[in-house]
């Protein structure tokens, strides 16, 4: 429970600058709207006369329909604009972007951008409330909030429970924005991945790490997988997909042989018989799915709070 009523920032940047009661204000509004969007009529007026703008300078499948689909059922009116087709290509900066999209008098803006800071960039420039879908390799503060909150639903309190991030942790902002979360609320936080894989400043975020895969997944209690970021590697990190499913591949052969049941999640899109075999993604292990389903709710969370923090 939050010992807070609105949110302590008008922006979400990333998890880095928002603390754990504003963290905890968001689950519990999001436990709100999950039941309201498992309702016959999904939709309530929170948002109407509120324009929201989705600025997708990257590819996206989940996160977009996501922010979408909270943007609708919250009433909002949408548009949605994406980097190819657009004027970007033409040369334009994206602060002439913004403030052209933005004279067309839009109140909030979700923004996925390949530019670590994009957002803190924009947030110093204009007077929309400004969401960050993902800034490159920097952070993913949506997906970090509705994985711990799908970990809290399984696990109740995450306080001195155990997750291990696998995978890419140096190319993903998933596991950054992840190991803040966490440890906001009071996790335990290793990343297991090739050494390659895993940053130089790693010893800097309070996490330990393991190579050995085996050992991470028999300490933990929820294993986040994470995709191997392939296109935002300019040289080879790993000999080959193969050996690196050998090393750091989950199926359920190994779920089944560990001491213990453990949770495993993916933020998606899932390469499957990479990081995840079918049978392990698919498997009662999982809860991939409800993140999905979770992902809608907190992203709702997050615009109404937001919202309601616009000067
Ligand atoms: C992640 C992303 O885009 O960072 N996916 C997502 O938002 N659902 C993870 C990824 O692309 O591997």
């Amino acid at each position: 429970m939050s010992n807070q009523q609105e949110l302590s920032t008008k922006h979400l940047l990333g998890i880095k600058y928002i603390n754990a009661d504003d963290i905890n204000l968001i689950f519990d509004t999001a436990v709100n709207f999950k039941e309201v969007i498992n309702r016959p009529i999904k939709k309530v007026p929170s948002l109407r006369d509120v324009t929201i703008a989705n600025l997708f300078f990257e590819n996206s499948t989940r996160t977009k329909i996501s922010f979408e689909l909270a943007e609708k059922r919250l009433s909002a009116d949408v548009v949605n604009f994406s980097s190819s087709g657009s004027s970007l290509k033409k040369g334009e900066t994206l602060l002439d972007t913004v403030n052209n999209i933005l004279s067309m008098k839009v109140d909030m803006v979700v923004m996925r951008h390949p530019a670590p800071g994009a957002h803190v960039f924009l947030a110093n420039h204009i007077e929309a409330n400004i969401i960050n879908a993902g800034d490159g390799t920097h952070e993913h503060p949506t997906q970090a909030l509705l994985d711990a909150f799908s970990m809290q639903e399984k696990l109740g309190s995450l306080k001195g429970k155990k997750i291990v991030i696998v995978g890419d942790i140096m190319h993903s902002r998933v596991a950054l924005s992840n190991i803040y979360c966490l440890q906001k609320l009071g996790a335990k936080v290793k990343v297991c991945g090739p050494p390659t894989l895993l940053p130089k400043y790693i010893d800097t975020l309070g996490v330990e790490v393991e190579y050995d895969l085996r050992k991470a997944l028999n300490w933990c209690d929820v294993a986040n997988v994470l995709r191997i970021q392939l296109e935002r590697q300019e040289i080879k990190y790993i000999p080959s997909l193969r050996e690196y499913a050998q090393f750091y591949g989950i199926n359920k052969e190994l779920l089944d042989s560990l001491d213990k049941e453990i949770v495993l999640m993916h933020p998606g899109p899932i390469n499957r018989g990479v990081e995840l075999s079918s049978d392990a993604a698919d498997s009662h292990h999982s809860i991939i799915l409800q993140q999905v389903e979770n992902g809608v709710a907190i992203r709702m969370a997050v615009l109404y709070l937001l919202s309601g923090k616009r000067a």
